[in-house]
């Protein structure tokens, strides 16, 4: 509670740069030594780029367009999130009732869904050997920005202002570091054929063409019944009404909080839009954002997607 970004609770560890919460020393390792299996499909994003809606798009496609269990099932149980215990101690785990993550990854059955934001060194050494399938999906640093913001807020009770909070991500002192070197790490490998690679803005703007391409690169086809089915699942509407994926309970779970969210703290299910960051950013701040960007896009072939 009342995290600030000051150096309580986070550490360098795991590459040189990025911070990482003090608790994922009890992780690391572990992580790097995963047992990877080919038919695994990973999603990896830095945190707030739209992980919940491609984990909910990919574990429907994987497991046959089970509609029931999805909504029967939480998300978090049916695509579990491998580091998840590193965000809070050990205690406030066990308080809370939340599981061992690493474990249960190794407990899922095959095929697994798995997330992670973990940035690319500090992923499984198997995922380059095995090399099951990696969906990555990146999303402008500004949507970023705002949304991490929130969710510190949601889920930690997060007290500094708006302003301090960019300007730790600005830092890279934020859990995972530096949106953009994540960002960019996975946009080099994007020519694997194990990686697909997307947008945020990307599914915003055909939602059913990111679709098809994930259907294809997870071998898997859909009729336009079954499309138009999927779609109406996945919209912004639909999925902030679903228990499964709101991450309503979780989030009472972990805060012990009414699950009717308003006022001052927004839901996790918040505001699903392109270039929302426009109400919370002071010029100043857009200035700062801005040239962070154009300084680590300096010779790279990164295009920005659809954020005008
Ligand atoms: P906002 O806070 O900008 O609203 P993640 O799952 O990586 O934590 O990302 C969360 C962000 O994705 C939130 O952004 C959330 O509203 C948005 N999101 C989740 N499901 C979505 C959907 N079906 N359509 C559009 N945006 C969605």
């Amino acid at each position: 509670a009342n995290q600030t970004f000051e150096g309580d609770g986070i550490i360098k560890v795991w590459p040189p740069g990025c911070a990482m919460f003090a608790e994922y020393r009890n992780y690391a390792d572990r992580v790097r030594r995963l047992a990877v299996r080919e038919d695994d499909v990973w999603v990896v994003t830095y945190p707030k780029s739209g992980t919940t809606w491609m984990q909910e798009m990919v574990w429907l496609l994987v497991n046959n367009l089970d509609y029931k269990t999805a909504r029967s099932i939480l998300q978090t149980e049916r695509s579990p999130y491998l580091e998840i215990g590193c965000w809070v101690t050990e205690a406030a785990r066990t308080k809370a009732n939340i599981g061992d993550s690493v474990r249960e990854v190794e407990m899922l059955k095959s095929p697994r869904c798995i997330k992670t934001h973990l940035p690319l060194q500090m992923l499984p050494e198997q995922l380059w050997t095995v090399r099951p399938k990696i969906i990555y999906v990146a999303r402008d640093a500004k949507d970023v920005a705002v949304s991490y913001y929130h969710h510190h807020r949601l889920f930690f009770g997060y007290a500094g202002s708006s302003e301090d909070f960019f300007e730790a991500l600005l830092a890279e002192i934020v859990p995972y570091g530096s949106v953009w070197d994540h960002i960019l790490d996975f946009w080099k490998l994007r020519h694997e054929p194990n990686v697909m690679f997307t947008t945020y803005e990307e599914m915003k703007k055909d939602l059913p063409g990111v679709v098809k391409q994930t259907a294809d690169f997870l071998n898997c086809t859909l009729n336009s019944e079954e499309m138009k089915q999927l779609c109406d699942h996945l919209s912004f509407e639909s999925m902030k009404n679903n228990p499964s994926v709101s991450h309503e309970i979780e989030v009472a779970k972990l805060r012990g909080m009414q699950t009717n969210i308003n006022g001052e703290i927004q839901p996790f299910m918040r505001k699903g839009e392109v270039g929302s960051w426009k109400q919370d950013i002071t010029p100043e701040i857009e200035k700062k954002i801005n040239l962070y960007t154009k300084m680590k896009l300096a010779d790279t072939d990164y295009v920005l997607p659809f954020t005008k």
